[in-house]
């Protein structure tokens, strides 16, 4: 079942733990994946573990609270064997602050203290690499995610951890109905659209053949060149498009600067990035003259 939906939690972790997560999703994933070595790296309350261990999986259940940091320590170093299944399930948006107020003292790399979205997105990204290099050769790797709607803008942070993870990786891409969250309770004046009531469960899988991690690293940063590359294409081309079809250089600078998404513009060398993907792109671009530029037939 690729949609799951538990509405009570079972008797695995502690209810009383803000944001914990039910334990038969737990169940339903063990029992479609069969790990024989599981770990959780942001265990909370230790519902994940606790229902690992009934199942007589090995299980290991680390979080910042007792001194394990995922975006400064090894998973594979504090459990000391590699797992077939390693599962986050972290804090995301701003609905349950950790450190500070469900234990201890604040933390800086508390992932429930971020900064920014970016910030998030960033430290997420930190993490699941983390879990991948925990994770065995054909194992899975994954984190349980919802996404927010905050202020009219729709932030979606599964999206974002699956633009950075390796493309070839994804293994599946699970529903699970989130039930009695607080925002239900929340009423949104004139709000259009429906309430976020469910959460992502994400599985990559690491590949058989282990490669080196430099290699690794290539291999993810040419996948987003190749995203970045595809970007400047597709956005040059829907400015060529909306000046008719045809245009020259100083009309397409204009109109780019003007509509580049925040991340493209922040890159100080735009205009010979947008000169670049003309001359590399003549499938998609033609010179007309010097400094003009049409559609390519
Ligand atoms: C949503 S809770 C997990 C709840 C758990 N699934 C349960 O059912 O109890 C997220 C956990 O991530 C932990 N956490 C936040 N930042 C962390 C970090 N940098 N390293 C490790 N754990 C972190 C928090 O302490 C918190 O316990």
């Amino acid at each position: 079942m690729s949609v799951l939906s538990f509405p009570e939690r079972g008797p695995w972790g502690d209810a009383k733990w803000r944001g914990n997560c039910s334990g038969y999703i737990y169940k339903s994933l063990f029992e479609q994946l069969r790990p024989k070595v599981f770990v959780d790296p942001m265990c909370g309350s230790g519902t994940s573990i606790e229902v690992a261990r009934e199942m007589h999986i090995e299980a290991y259940g680390l979080d910042l609270h007792q001194g394990h940091n995922i975006l400064r320590d090894s998973i594979l170093l504090a459990v000391g064997k590699p797992a077939d299944l390693c599962l986050s399930h972290p804090p995301y948006g701003d609905m349950v602050v950790y450190s500070g107020e469900v234990w201890g003292t604040p933390h800086a790399d508390d992932l429930s203290r971020c900064i920014s979205e970016d910030d998030f997105h960033e430290k997420l990204h930190i993490a699941l690499l983390n879990q991948r290099d925990a994770t065995k050769p054909g194992g899975y790797y994954g984190t349980i995610i919802g996404d927010k709607r905050s202020k009219g803008t729709y932030v979606s942070y599964q999206a974002e951890a699956i633009a950075r993870m390796p493309a070839s990786e994804l293994a599946a891409v699970l529903i699970k109905h989130q039930h009695n969250v607080m925002s239900n309770s929340r009423s949104y004046p004139g709000m259009k659209l429906p309430r976020v009531s469910h959460e992502f469960i994400l599985l990559w899988r690491r590949p058989e053949v282990i490669t080196s991690f430099l290699t690794d690293l290539a291999g993810m940063a040419k996948q987003q060149s190749a995203r970045l590359t595809s970007t400047w294409k597709a956005l040059v081309r829907t400015v060529l498009v909306s000046l008719g079809g045809q245009a020259s250089l100083s009309q397409i600078y204009e109109k780019v600067a003007k509509n580049a998404p925040e991340r493209l513009a922040a890159n100080p060398h735009w205009q010979a990035k947008v000169r670049q993907t003309l001359n590399q792109n003549q499938s998609f671009f033609a010179p007309i003259e010097r400094g003009v530029w049409s559609l390519a037939s």
